[in-house]
């Protein structure tokens, strides 16, 4: 059995309380932190820089952070969210130049590479980097808001991309990004994703543990 991972997204969390909403959905069960950035021109929204995560990590956050570039270019906010104590470090192919040197960049600074696929993005662009890539990331949503529907055309887009993991024979994490909650997270885990990214679903309730268990249950089912 694959070993799931649950990560809170931190986007629908209270901003003016972070930290301790960072910590309290880590007690809740949340295996690692995911941490959307928007730069209102790849995306309309605008989040936060690495300030924010380097805040994160004085605060105490000892848990991986999953910083999901959704920024237009990329190179030079992977190094600096690197500096700030990112984890993991996911941008979205069609906002590099060159692909395989924003990989190697992350490489670089010693964290794990990640792809973001839109709904519409084909698996193609992987074909010649997937020995540099540790996570692809299914956008099951057009990337810029919490809280929207889950598409559901990104399930096929998940088999085909566990079947791509498999014939890599490389350790690569699938994880699916929008609208994942607990009535649909069995079948996105069925169709090969090893990683949930969840934030309306977790923090618009207010029991984040209850959610996380609903989410783990439904794993195991
Ligand atoms: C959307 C972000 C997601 C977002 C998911 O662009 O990448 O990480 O937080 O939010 P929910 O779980 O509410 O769809
Ligand atoms: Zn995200």
């Amino acid at each position: 059995m694959l070993d799931y991972l649950i990560a809170p997204s931190l986007l629908s969390a209270n901003f003016a309380r972070l930290g301790e909403e960072a910590e309290n959905v880590l007690k809740a069960g949340g295996d690692i932190l995911h941490l959307d950035v928007m730069d209102n021109q790849y995306v309309p929204a605008l989040t936060v820089g690495p300030l924010v995560c380097e805040a994160l990590r004085k605060h105490g956050i000892k848990a991986p952070i999953d910083v999901h570039l959704m920024t237009r270019p990329v190179d030079s906010l992977i190094s600096e969210f690197a500096k700030a104590g990112a984890s993991n470090l996911t941008f979205h192919p069609e906002c590099s130049d060159h692909i395989d040197r924003s990989l190697d960049l992350i490489h670089k600074h010693g964290c794990k590479a990640g792809l973001a696929l839109n709904p519409s993005t084909t698996l193609d662009c992987l074909e010649y980097v997937i020995d540099k890539v540790d996570i692809i990331l299914i956008m099951s949503v057009n990337p810029g808001f919490g809280g929207q529907q889950f598409i559901s055309a990104t399930l096929e887009k998940l088999k085909k991309a566990r079947a791509l993991i498999t014939q890599s024979g490389k350790n690569i994490r699938l994880a699916i990004d929008g609208g994942i909650k607990p009535d649909n997270i069995r079948e996105a885990a069925q169709a090969g994703a090893d990683m949930f990214i969840a934030g309306s679903a977790i923090f618009m309730q207010p029991d984040y543990a209850k959610v996380i268990q609903m989410f783990r249950d439904e794993l195991k089912k």
